[in-house]
């Protein structure tokens, strides 16, 4: 395995590999990151990894200074995993004035859900997907679902914009207890961390209402959220959406996802659960 920090190593190394799946991380690697490197080595004969935290997608007050930067450790967990190529960039190889010109705008789902609290997340993650994607040239990209908004953006965007690039998406590597992995969990004290699972299991109460028939979707989102809230979460939302668009769901849907997102002291969590529902 190699590890390349600039753009013309990189392309010095593409020229001579006809078939390249990717996969594109922030680092601070965990079983959630290794779990699309698996799935990428199965759809084409080399995989890239790029490990980049991407300032234009953290908003004022965000934790780009605090986010984790653990390249070394990153690096080994790949290798034994069987990642090709490490492009691991400097900030100044893909912002070589220190910010960016030119923008992909995403259409108003940018602005929903997360995008209420994170302006402009999502222009800035299409964004550097866009950079990342004309550096490396894959034929598959891999994105996990745990960021369900992101791969529904970044799924319309190559469509929308005929990018050559099949996205496959991956399911979502949780603890023994049922949280999501991510980095951020790094940042729940021991007590959260031990509290941080009632999270996916009011997503898992939900489904289980909705599979035994409750079809009053507002009133389910609200009795979750005020639950959460009573057990010292502050909910920023959970909703009940469509599973392709993310547009609110209706009674008569069948693929549904379950969306949420909530602060435990000071940590954001985020999570979903996909529920499909047999109508009569
Ligand atoms: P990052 O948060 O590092 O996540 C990189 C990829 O790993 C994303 O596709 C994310 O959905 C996936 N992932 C994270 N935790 C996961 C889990 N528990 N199970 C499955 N997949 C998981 O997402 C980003 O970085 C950035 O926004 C990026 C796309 C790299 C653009 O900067």
């Amino acid at each position: 395995m190699q590890i390349i920090s600039t753009i013309a190593e990189f392309q010095k190394w593409r020229r001579q590999v006809e078939n390249v799946a990717f996969v594109p991380t922030m680092g601070n690697l965990h079983e959630g990151h290794l779990s699309l490197v698996r799935e990428a080595k199965k759809n084409a004969d080399a995989v890239v990894v790029s490990i980049f935290v991407n300032r234009i997608q953290f908003g004022e007050g965000e934790d780009f200074d605090q986010y984790p930067r653990t390249l070394q450790e990153d690096a080994e967990k790949l290798k034994e995993v069987g990642a090709d190529i490490v492009f691991a960039p400097a900030e100044q190889e893909l912002y070589p004035d220190g910010k960016q010109h030119y923008f992909i705008e995403p259409p108003l789902l940018q602005n929903d859900l997360c995008g209420k609290t994170r302006p402009g997340h999502f222009r800035g993650v299409a964004t550097v997907v866009t950079k990342l994607f004309n550096i490396v040239q894959p034929d598959v990209a891999c994105f996990g679902k745990k960021d369900y908004q992101q791969l529904v953006i970044l799924t319309g965007m190559v469509r929308d914009l005929n990018m050559n690039i099949r996205i496959v998406p991956v399911a979502i590597e949780r603890a023994e207890d049922g949280l999501a992995l991510s980095s951020r969990n790094g940042y729940l004290s021991p007590e959260e961390r031990c509290q941080a699972p009632e999270l996916f299991q009011t997503l898992q109460t939900m489904a289980t209402q909705m599979q035994q028939g409750h079809t009053d979707f507002i009133a389910l989102e609200k009795m979750a959220t005020s639950k959460l809230n009573q057990q010292g979460w502050q909910v920023d939302y959970i909703e009940i959406r469509q599973a392709l668009t993310l547009a609110k769901a209706q009674k008569s849907d069948k693929n549904i996802v379950i969306l949420a997102a909530a602060v435990l002291g000071r940590t954001r969590l985020i999570d979903n659960l996909e529920v499909h529902l047999l109508h009569a």
